[in-house]
């Protein structure tokens, strides 16, 4: 493993993780991303003059723009992150997320077999297993029951990259993360978007009864288990990646407006999402035992998140104005109804 190609790698995880590998090895990392609304060139900015980076622009669905960067830039790995990530806009457009999720993965393990790659890295989330029922946290063998199509399509995704290998032997690995945050996070999401209202007096929707809960994690912390699992997992295998602890989306909330010294009469409870897992729980223990550990607490992630919101306005201010109004308007009208 020399030459990555990392899909994705101008959004939030993506680029998190190209800042740490740069830092870590002497890797040379290709992105390649279609620089969709998610997509921020800007997030990769600190690694413009790298001579270990380069950037590609290029769709996921299209096998021959896939196989020419591949052979253009001798890449033996494939780390995808690219994805249709954000579960409201997956109920809201479903094409595009069964699209991206399921064909887009499929064109790269394509491609990746054709070529030979030694290495293919799958990155999933712990939405493939559906709600969990307290106490239970999901293993790896777990049944998938994922319900909504954004859950529905990384769930199809993984099995065909399991395919590819029990196929054609193809050496993959996949991750399965919790809920990241930390900076790049595009505000549609729950903890950005919370953070960037709240900075300007703007309402706080909370879906349903904020009970829901979800293990939140520093981004930081997931690349560190991939990173691991990209150098220590066995093939075939796949790894839960999470703190291990959940917080219920309502607590969070009040902890950001604590955080920044607002009112927390800012909340403001709105219809709930289509089919809203009420929790998800991992246990994490098969990656641990290859000697990962989770370096945040919630409060400690959560803190760093919201002082990178406060330090940088000028990442997310320009976003929160361009596509995004059209979509929040969409989104959050039909919950008011
Ligand atoms: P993101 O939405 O911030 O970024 C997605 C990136 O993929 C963007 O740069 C976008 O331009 C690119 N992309 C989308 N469609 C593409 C296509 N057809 N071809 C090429 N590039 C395309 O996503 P994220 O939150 O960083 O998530 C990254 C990965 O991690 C996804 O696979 C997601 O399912 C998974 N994941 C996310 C979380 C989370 O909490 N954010 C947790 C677990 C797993
Ligand atoms: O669990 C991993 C997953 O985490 C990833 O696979 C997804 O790509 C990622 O988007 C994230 O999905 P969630 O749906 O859990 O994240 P989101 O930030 O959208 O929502 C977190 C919780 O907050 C969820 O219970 C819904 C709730 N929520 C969300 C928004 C946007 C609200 O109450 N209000 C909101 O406005």
């Amino acid at each position: 493993m020399q030459r990555l190609l990392v899909t994705g790698g101008a959004g939030f995880i993506g680029s998190n993780f190209v800042h740490y590998m740069l830092e870590r090895y002497n890797y040379h990392l290709v992105v390649y991303d279609a620089l969709t609304y998610a997509g921020r060139i800007e997030n990769l900015a600190a690694a413009k003059n790298n001579a270990n980076f380069t950037f590609v622009q290029g769709d996921i669905c299209d096998l021959d723009s896939i196989k020419s960067a591949i052979q253009q830039h001798k890449i033996d790995t494939i780390i995808n992150f690219a994805a249709e990530t954000h579960v409201d806009r997956s109920i809201m457009q479903p094409d595009a997320v069964i699209r991206t999720n399921v064909n887009g993965t499929w064109a790269l393990l394509e491609a990746a077999r054709e070529l030979g790659l030694t290495r293919f890295h799958q990155i999933s989330t712990d939405e493939v297993y559906g709600q969990i029922a307290e106490p239970n946290r999901s293993k790896e063998h777990d049944v998938f029951e994922p319900r909504s199509p954004y859950s529905a399509s990384k769930a199809g995704a993984e099995h065909i990259v399991y395919a590819y290998h029990i196929t054609y032997g193809l050496h993959t690995t996949i991750t399965r993360g919790s809920n990241n945050i930390g900076p790049f996070h595009y505000p549609e999401k729950a903890v950005p978007l919370f953070t960037t209202n709240a900075m300007d007096d703007l309402p706080i929707p909370i879906y349903g009864d904020g009970k829901q809960m979800r293990d939140y994690q520093y981004v930081t912390d997931h690349c560190e288990g991939i990173d691991v699992v990209l150098h220590r997992g066995v093939a075939g295998e796949a790894y839960n990646v999470g703190t291990g602890v959940e917080t219920r989306n309502i607590d969070m909330a009040h902890k950001i407006l604590d955080l920044l010294g607002k009112p927390h009469s800012l909340i403001e409870y709105v219809k709930d999402r289509a089919g809203h897992d009420r929790r998800y729980a991992l246990d994490t223990s098969k990656l641990r035992a290859l000697g990962w550990q989770s370096q945040h607490t919630f409060d400690q992630a959560l803190e760093k998140t919201v002082r990178w919101y406060i330090d940088n306005p000028g990442w997310w201010r320009p976003i929160k104005s361009g596509e995004y109004r059209d979509y929040y308007h969409k989104q959050y009208a039909e919950r008011q109804s």
